[in-house]
């Protein structure tokens, strides 16, 4: 007798697809939530243009070419990653889910990746370390006075690296916020902000970020702080060559392409527009990290063959969580895992690096 197949796609799974996980974020976080997650600055050109900009690339089949069981491994500054998708570092995760990035954190441990750990979260990073060890790798700070002691903690409290936030001297110019009057509770922002040694005030922090005509710092104070840092650093905000170029005089250790998913300077170019020259700029040894607007498989493969080594995702994290916690977090990523999966197969690449520009075609072209 014939064996059983099992039917064509799951269906036993929550979630079938991507969208689904968004919609049902949408409808379990307020309004007012949801716009500050889907939101970007001013007339939020940057953050169309970052989804748009995947749309002018097609990626080319290679029939026959044997790829059978392509492997997603990589590895960044020396962490290994089962799948090249991280996630971001986002404020005031509590809103999103009570369990906020210590959800996070467990689904990225399960998948074998990387967290970046933020600064403005609702837990520490210490605790958050404590719960997934394995995927809570970098943390995230501001470039601000408390920067060196902060980066100390982060050490002590054994992260590998720090990711330093080089595109938020304040916050955009947030206009979905302005108009709902949006006022969250202060403290989902504070996990690293009370108490600890090295710890700036919430005040501090908030009065750089929330008010124009702080004192920023410039690429020389962060040079001066960074000679204090003992991990390795990544800039992250970087969106031409010349930030890059000068990130590295600066003593960065890797960047991270983005332009913080359309939140900052709007109109900005897509972030995705911008690597390939970056990418040239830099040369090819430089570990490139990308964000801003990966919302599928297919934009992986595409920031991944246009030169970034592995990619972030901020919103599509944040659905997840929104939408079943670290149920919700672990669908995103086994759902961007399997299809990038399926497109190496399909445009025959056995692995990561043998992801570049080949395997593409301009959409016009
Ligand atoms: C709700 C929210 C909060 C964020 N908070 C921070 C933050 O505190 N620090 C930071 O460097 N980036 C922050 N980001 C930016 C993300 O780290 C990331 O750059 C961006 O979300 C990537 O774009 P994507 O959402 O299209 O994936 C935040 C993003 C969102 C959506």
């Amino acid at each position: 007798m014939t064996a059983q197949l099992d039917s064509m796609y799951p269906t036993t799974v929550d979630f079938g697809t991507l969208d689904e996980i968004h919609r049902a974020a949408g409808a379990a976080l307020p309004a007012d939530v949801f716009d500050f997650v889907e939101g970007g600055a001013g007339r939020e050109i940057t953050l169309r243009a970052n989804r748009d900009a995947f749309d002018r690339w097609r990626i080319l089949p290679d029939p026959m070419s044997g790829v059978a069981n392509p492997s997603t491994r990589t590895s960044v500054l020396g962490m290994t990653l089962e799948t090249p998708i991280l996630t971001a570092p986002f404020g005031g995760d509590a809103m999103f889910h009570l369990d906020g990035h210590l959800a996070v954190a467990r689904a990225v441990q399960r998948h074998g990746t990387v967290t970046i750990v933020p600064e403005a979260g609702s837990y520490s990073y210490e605790q958050i370390r404590a719960v997934a060890p394995e995927a809570a790798r970098i943390a995230q700070l501001h470039p601000f006075a408390h920067a060196p002691a902060v980066a100390e903690r982060i050490q002590r409290a054994g992260y590998s690296a720090l990711c330093v936030t080089v595109d938020c001297p304040i916050g955009g110019f947030r206009t979905r916020n302005m108009a709902n009057r949006f006022a969250p509770d202060m403290r989902q922002f504070g996990g690293n902000l009370t108490g600890t040694d090295g710890a700036p005030g919430v005040a501090e922090v908030f009065g750089q970020l929330l008010k124009h005509g702080a004192a920023a710092w410039n690429w020389t104070d962060l040079r001066q702080a960074a000679a204090q840092f003992r991990l390795p650093w990544i800039a992250k905000g970087v969106l031409t060559p010349d930030a890059a170029e000068r990130s590295l005089a600066a003593g960065a250790s890797a960047i991270v392409v983005s332009n913080h998913g359309g939140r900052q300077l709007d109109p900005a170019p897509a972030s995705l527009d911008m690597l390939p020259r970056i990418r040239a700029a830099v040369g090819p040894e430089l570990p490139i990290l990308f964000d801003s607007g990966i919302r599928t498989g297919s934009d992986v493969f595409l920031a991944l063959a246009l030169g970034a080594s592995a990619v972030v995702i901020g919103r599509a994290a944040i659905y997840g969580l929104a939408a079943a916690g670290a149920a919700g977090v672990s669908r995103v990523l086994e759902l961007l895992t399997d299809e990038l999966r399926t497109l190496m197969t399909l445009s025959g690449a056995a692995t990561i690096d043998q992801l570049d520009a080949t395997r593409l075609i301009g959409a016009q072209s």
